[in-house]
């Protein structure tokens, strides 16, 4: 088991990338983009045609192509694996379905202590998914040498937050109504959420990927003591029992008042929408040299001319001054409306832009 960074090829260690997560200097800002694999690229709406999205998330040779393929179409500095935060509740006994136009769906959902006790075992969960691991392996292997692969699952209050609404919701009310007025029963849901998430993302991580994202997506709903309360312990448990050395990236959207929280989780790298100013929320992080900071172009700038895109982000890259410790990356993930040219040109600017001589 990698428990320790040490055993990375050079690489991989001396990738933009992963210098950028320990918030070394490095000669260009690396980038990657959240949903970078998806459907605005036609060759993944190909590979999905005849199967369901499910189908291809457990068919692990497929997801390992999938994941490849996008890097290399625009590369990117990083790859992350193709799966969904939502796999392992699935594993943990909610049926889920992926409805056309309407997103995720659970058959049944989280209403009460009852339905947490009749959850399956965390440990036998996380070994249900064990093919997003096996995809891991398949990927490390394809991929260049010097990219890195990020896994991912999501965080405790977005994955109880499906699994109470039952889908996407528009408020998180019954999730905050459960967290209200059972907090034991609440609390017990995350705890098993973070008891199958640990396990399931250390075997990411024994199979061959570098970094560890976290996706907190809905976290921004709650307000902050809430978060301290009732999420902020078991955030901290899961990163407390992630591999050593294996930087983790926490990421929310509308989640600026919670940036601070992360950090004291232990994130090695804190994701930033792009409804926060990035140079304030790094600054008051602690700024460069201090933790990493991720993002944050608007995603619907992708939809917008040429021009409009390229300076919206020549002013993401000067936002972060060239400072060690930027990975350029989208407030959100990538649109399914988004032209892949647009992606392939957004990318090599950013490069272009950022490249600057090894400093220190
Ligand atoms: O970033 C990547 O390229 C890796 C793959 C990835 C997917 N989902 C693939 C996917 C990642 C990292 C995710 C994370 C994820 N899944 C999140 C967190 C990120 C975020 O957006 O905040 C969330 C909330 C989900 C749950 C989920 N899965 C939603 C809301 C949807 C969209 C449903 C819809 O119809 O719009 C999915 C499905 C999904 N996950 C797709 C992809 C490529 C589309 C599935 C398809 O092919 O139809």
């Amino acid at each position: 088991m990698p428990d320790d960074a040490s055993v990375l090829s050079p690489a991989l260690r001396d990738s933009h990338f992963l210098r950028a997560c320990r918030g070394e200097p490095s000669t260009r800002t690396p980038v990657w983009l959240m949903r970078q694999a998806g459907r605005y690229m036609k060759e993944y709406r190909e590979v999905r045609a005849g199967r369901s999205f499910l189908e291809l998330c457990k068919d692990a040779a497929l997801a390992a192509e999938v994941t490849d393929y996008a890097q290399r179409r625009i590369d990117a500095d990083a790859a992350i694996i193709f799966a969904d935060i939502l796999l392992i509740l699935e594993a943990l006994g909610l049926p889920l379905d992926y409805v056309a136009g309407d997103g995720p769906q659970f058959a049944r959902r989280i209403a009460g202590a009852a339905d947490v006790a009749a959850l399956r075992s965390p440990a036998a969960a996380a070994a249900d998914c064990t093919y997003v691991a096996d995809a891991v392996r398949l990927c490390r292997a394809r991929l260049p040498h010097d990219i890195p692969l990020i896994g991912f699952s999501g965080g405790p209050f977005t994955l109880a937050a499906y699994a109470i609404e039952g889908g996407a919701s528009r408020a998180c009310q019954a999730t905050k109504a459960l967290m209200w007025g059972e907090p034991a029963v609440f609390g017990r849901l995350c705890g098993i959420l973070v008891e199958a998430l640990i396990p399931y993302l250390r075997a990411q991580v024994a199979a061959g990927a570098q970094v560890l994202q976290i996706f907190e997506s809905w976290a921004g709903h709650a307000a902050t003591a809430d978060y301290r309360l009732h999420v902020l312990p078991h955030l901290t448990t899961l990163v407390a029992a992630l591999p050593r050395g294996v930087p983790v990236i926490l990421f929310g959207a509308h989640s600026a008042h919670l940036l601070p929280l992360w950090r004291e989780a232990g994130a090695t790298v804190i994701g930033c929408d792009h409804q926060t100013d990035l140079a304030a929320a790094w600054q008051s992080l602690g700024g460069p040299g201090r933790i990493a900071i991720q993002g944050n172009l608007d995603p619907a700038l992708l939809l917008a001319p040429r021009e409009t895109l390229l300076s919206a982000a020549d002013a993401c890259v000067a936002a972060a001054g060239g400072r060690p410790g930027h990975i350029f990356n989208l407030g959100h993930g990538v649109a399914k409306e988004t032209d892949v040219e647009q992606v392939v040109a957004l990318i090599a600017h950013v490069h272009r832009r950022s490249a600057r001589p090894m400093l220190g």
